[in-house]
């Protein structure tokens, strides 16, 4: 089977590449299941009810999240009742929401989705390792297909998931930082790894904000009001063969195209 997984969708320029791309992807690339990270696809921070509604009309299956999920209040009621929008599974527990969820794909594999959140250079949350651990205990017996998104800053901090995990999910993918790695590989037990899958937004953008208010902000140390900038999306993501019957992933391609929005 075919997962495709899409980097951080970033505003709406970010939204409108999902929507002109997932369905000709569906449609072409054989995709059996789609996870976008949502948490900034309204207004480049956040995500709500509609910005998280438009993606899933579009195709995509699977909403993971991070550290900005809670930026729009009213995304806290509807991820306490959604079953297909994630926050990182890490946070305190008693959080709304859920950090994990199974479903079944369009060739009827059922496919757990796993949102890890890092704590190098971020908040103190609580361990991703051992979170990633109960969350297998728990899905046991119920995916042979699992895809971990792992929020997180820290290259090294997404290295060491990718290796913690090797041999027991199918895919660790690395989101937050909104560039594009190119570290893809099939780690020696089976899992597909890529340390940062990249952005769904504003190609000439400073990870999606108007590059000249991010350069004013570096050159004048002024706090400035950042914008999502506008002009051509990139869509990036990967692209993840798995073996069903075993779990293990066969190939793991980036997926990196421009869209005119
Ligand atoms: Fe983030």
């Amino acid at each position: 089977m075919r997962l495709l997984y899409l980097g951080d969708v970033v505003g709406r320029p970010g939204r409108r590449a999902v929507v002109e791309s997932v369905p000709h992807l569906l449609a072409t690339a054989e995709v059996d299941l789609v996870v976008a990270n949502c948490e900034n696809s309204a207004g480049g921070v956040g995500v709500d009810p509609r910005a998280a509604g438009e993606l899933l009309k579009a195709g995509v299956d699977v909403l993971t999240s991070g550290n900005h999920i809670w930026a729009k209040r009213d995304i806290i009621d509807y991820l306490r009742d959604s079953d297909v929008l994630l926050r990182p599974l890490n946070f305190v527990p008693g959080s709304p929401g859920r950090g994990f969820t199974v479903k079944h794909s369009r060739s009827g594999v059922a496919v757990a989705v796993i949102n890890l959140i890092g704590r190098v250079f971020m908040n103190n949350y609580d361990d991703p390792f051992r979170a990633a651990d109960a969350a297998l205990a728990s899905l046991a017996g119920r995916a042979s297909v699992v895809l971990v998104d792992m929020h997180a800053e820290a290259t090294s901090e997404k290295v060491a998931m990718g290796w913690y995990l090797d041999g027991r999910v199918s895919a660790v993918i690395g989101s937050h930082t909104h560039v594009q790695t190119a570290d893809e590989r099939i780690l020696p037990e089976g899992t597909a790894y890529l340390t940062d899958a990249g952005m769904c937004g504003p190609r000439d953008s400073v990870i999606g904000v108007k590059r000249e208010l991010v350069l004013e902000r570096f050159l004048t140390q002024m706090p400035a009001r950042f914008e999502v900038a506008s002009g051509p999306a990139l869509l990036q993501g990967a692209l993840i063969d798995v073996d069903e019957a075993t779990g293990r992933a066969r190939s793991i391609t980036r997926v990196q195209e421009t869209i005119e929005v």
